[in-house]
């Protein structure tokens, strides 16, 4: 299994010697099996060619802030969003100064401003430069900040001089990274996570189902999984792989998809509805195919389907359940009235009607609703949300417990 299967990094790339080694690193960040998208200050051009970044990473390498034709293809906004991670290696003293300073006056810096997605530096640079108070200074302002700090190592340096400023090796960030997305806060935890569209037959060859694509559910289950916890993905038809390290269980039904969560919610410390469950399906499932007929109209009788999270919320010994709300209009209301018709800990509404988020979309922005009080997480991609929601149920499961 590779440690970074599926996740997308940003590599920043800055002005210093050991800017050759982040050559090496695109490739072994592949081989982890990370997808990657350079961008290059313009300092960091003058050791490496954008090219040579191009040609390893297999996407257009970005440079330039106010660059009308990048900006249309995929702009800074875009790459912060994009971003599981950025990573910073080599960072120069320069652009740590400038990142302390929340400057935002090219590409690199504009995207860490804009980002939720974790930021790391790598720093690079002459052992008198790395133990100068300002950088130093500049270091614990990122540190308060969150900002990962990977290194440097110590060792000869390409001015002769020898101490601490070298560039960790690939392989070592490579370790430090993967790091980032292992929490350990839902370590020895069971989670289990609804996701995708159900499908109820109407005959052989129809049926009634919805656009979910499951991206939200498999990004929970992928988040859960980082943080340590035994996770289990009952997941409708979707086009995903079955995330890794995941026991994936492939229902079609609602009624398949309530029977496989009872049998796996004993023990269970979070249950987590994100499935779009049909909520009716056929009362009588045609046994050939339906004919069209001289009349203008035909009636089918619906019977409705089991509430999944309903069911698991009202056993004695209910984990700590999360549903999700889709609304097109009225959401805060609807999602409250869900909240506690279901009688769940925690309710996620996400408002379809708006564009590029929600159903089939690779973002998403949601308001997170409990007895208490509600919380605004605005648009990110939904790997980056999902470890955002992972962080506050392992801390209200801590607080509860
Ligand atoms: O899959 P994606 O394309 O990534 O899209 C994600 C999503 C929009 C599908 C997801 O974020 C989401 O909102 N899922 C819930 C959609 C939905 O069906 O909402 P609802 O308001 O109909 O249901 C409320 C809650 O009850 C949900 O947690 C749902 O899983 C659950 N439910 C509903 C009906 C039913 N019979 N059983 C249930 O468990």
């Amino acid at each position: 299994m590779n440690s970074l299967t599926n996740k997308q990094i940003l590599l920043g790339v800055t002005g210093g010697i050991a800017a050759y080694k982040s050559a090496d690193l695109v490739r072994r960040l592949q081989d982890a099996g990370a997808s990657v998208r350079v961008v290059m200050t313009t300092a960091a051009q003058e050791f490496i060619t954008p090219l040579t970044m191009q040609a390893l990473s297999g996407n257009p390498v970005h440079t330039a802030l106010l660059d009308p034709a990048a900006e249309a293809g995929m702009g800074h906004i875009q790459l912060a969003r994009w971003a599981d991670v950025v990573l910073i290696a080599p960072a120069s003293a320069n652009f740590i100064a400038r990142l302390a300073q929340g400057q935002g006056d090219d590409l690199l810096t504009t995207i860490c401003l804009a980002t939720a997605a974790p930021i790391a530096v790598a720093p690079a640079m002459n052992q008198g430069m790395w133990l100068n108070a300002s950088t130093q200074a500049n270091l614990r302002i990122l540190l308060e900040r969150k900002v990962q700090i990977f290194g440097p190592a110590d060792g000869g340096q390409a001015c002769g001089d020898v101490g601490p400023g070298r560039m960790l090796e690939p392989l070592q960030l490579i370790d430090a990274v993967a790091g980032m997305f292992q929490s350990g806060l839902l370590a020895g935890k069971k989670v289990v996570i609804t996701a995708g569209p159900t499908r109820e037959a109407l005959d052989p060859v129809r049926y009634i189902s919805n656009h979910s694509s499951g991206k939200m559910g498999y990004a929970l289950a992928q988040a859960a999984m980082e943080a340590g916890a035994k996770t289990i993905l009952i997941s409708g038809p979707t086009q995903l792989a079955a995330p890794e390290r995941i026991e994936c269980i492939s229902v079609t039904t609602a009624e398949e998809m309530l029977q496989a969560s009872l049998a796996h919610v004993p023990g269970c410390d979070i249950f987590i509805a994100a499935a779009a469950v049909a909520d009716y399906r056929a009362a009588q499932i045609a046994p050939q195919k339906i004919k069209k007929t001289l009349d203008d109209s035909l009636t089918l009788m619906l019977i409705k389907n089991p509430d999944i999270v309903a069911t698991i919320a009202a056993l004695k010994n209910k984990p700590y359940t999360v549903g999700f709300a889709a609304e097109s209009e009225n959401l805060l209301d609807y999602a409250q009235q869900k909240l506690q018709r279901k009688n769940l800990d925690l309710m996620i509404a996400n408002n379809i009607g708006s564009e590029g988020i929600g159903f089939n979309s690779d973002d998403n922005a949601v308001t997170i609703i409990d007895a208490q009080q509600s919380q605004e997480l605005t648009k990110r991609s939904k790997q980056q949300l999902a470890r955002d929601l992972i962080v506050i149920m392992a801390k209200n499961l801590m607080d509860n417990q």
